[in-house]
């Protein structure tokens, strides 16, 4: 049985906008999953079936073989974490110090680990100097990659991150794209939703591509990424390494993960 499953899945929002239509699809435990689609295509409500924020309005969706419906949300949280979209709607603690071990305190870890995720988690997202601060003074980025740390310090087996990137600079991306690779080989469920295709681009995950609310595309990030008709009726650019390859019009087995691959082919090309 897979991790997750999504059977048949509408869900029509209180404001009657049918968000998903007819989704269904599955993952396995251990799937790098990246999830791309225009505004409004429906990347977020997917997402939030997840961990039973939302429940299908029909159809079902499974984790580890529980239905949604019957699990309470709290029961689903400690094993799926989502990074919020907008990072306003899942900070509410007095200081960062706070957010950061709110979930660890809740699901019962012992002091000394707490201590030892939290100084963890405020090294590497660079948000030690914020410690006893206010998450409201924060950034919108330094909110999304606190968002992120409060949920990885409690290490669920499903991580969800619904637009990581927004406000990230060069080296934040870098820098989740490589924690992302790494939650990856620890043997992590990933799920990456994002517009952000360069980002995506780099981590090569299975891409499912989404478009007015059903899943359109769904394999490999090159396969996908190649498909220029399938990105242009759901409204998705191609990343720009993928364009330059077609420019060139080489068809190598593997396409070009990153800048210094493409340069060593152009420079083995031209000499
Ligand atoms: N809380 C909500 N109430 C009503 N409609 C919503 C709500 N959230 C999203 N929608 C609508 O559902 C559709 C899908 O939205 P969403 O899942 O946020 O898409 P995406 O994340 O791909 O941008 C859009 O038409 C959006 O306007
Ligand atoms: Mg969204």
């Amino acid at each position: 049985m897979s991790l997750i499953e999504f059977k048949d899945v509408t869900f029509v929002h209180q404001n009657g906008v049918t968000a998903l239509k007819g989704v269904s699809l599955s993952v396995e435990r251990d799937e790098l999953v990246g999830i791309v689609g225009e505004n409004g295509a429906g990347k977020t409500t997917l997402v939030k079936h997840i961990n039973g924020l939302l429940k299908p309005t029909s159809g079902s969706v499974t984790v580890d073989g529980k239905n949604t419906r019957d699990v309470s949300t709290a029961a689903l949280a400690r094993n799926v974490g989502i990074a919020f979209q907008n990072a306003n709607q899942q900070l509410f603690s007095d200081s960062v110090e706070n957010e950061i071990t709110y979930a660890l305190k809740n699901f019962g870890f012992d002091p000394g680990l707490i201590q030892k995720r939290l100084d963890w988690a405020l090294g590497f997202f660079g948000l030690e100097e914020y410690r006893k601060s206010s998450p409201l003074i924060l950034s919108g980025g330094e909110k999304k990659r606190l968002t992120l740390a409060s949920i990885l310090a409690w290490d669920p087996d499903v991580v969800v991150l619904d637009e990581p990137t927004v406000g990230q600079d060069a080296i934040q991306k870098e820098k989740l794209a490589e924690i992302i690779k790494l939650l990856h080989s620890a043997g992590k469920t990933i799920i990456t939703v994002s517009h952000d295709v360069e980002f995506l681009w780099t981590l090569q995950p299975r891409l499912l591509v989404m478009k007015q609310g059903s899943v359109v595309g769904d394999g490999p990030c090159a396969t996908v990424m190649k498909d220029r008709m399938l990105l242009e009726g759901a409204r998705v650019s191609q990343p720009q390494l993928v364009q330059l390859y077609d420019a060139l019009n080489v068809r190598p087995d593997q396409p070009f993960r990153d800048v210094s691959e493409a340069r060593a082919w152009i420079e083995r090309g031209t000499s």
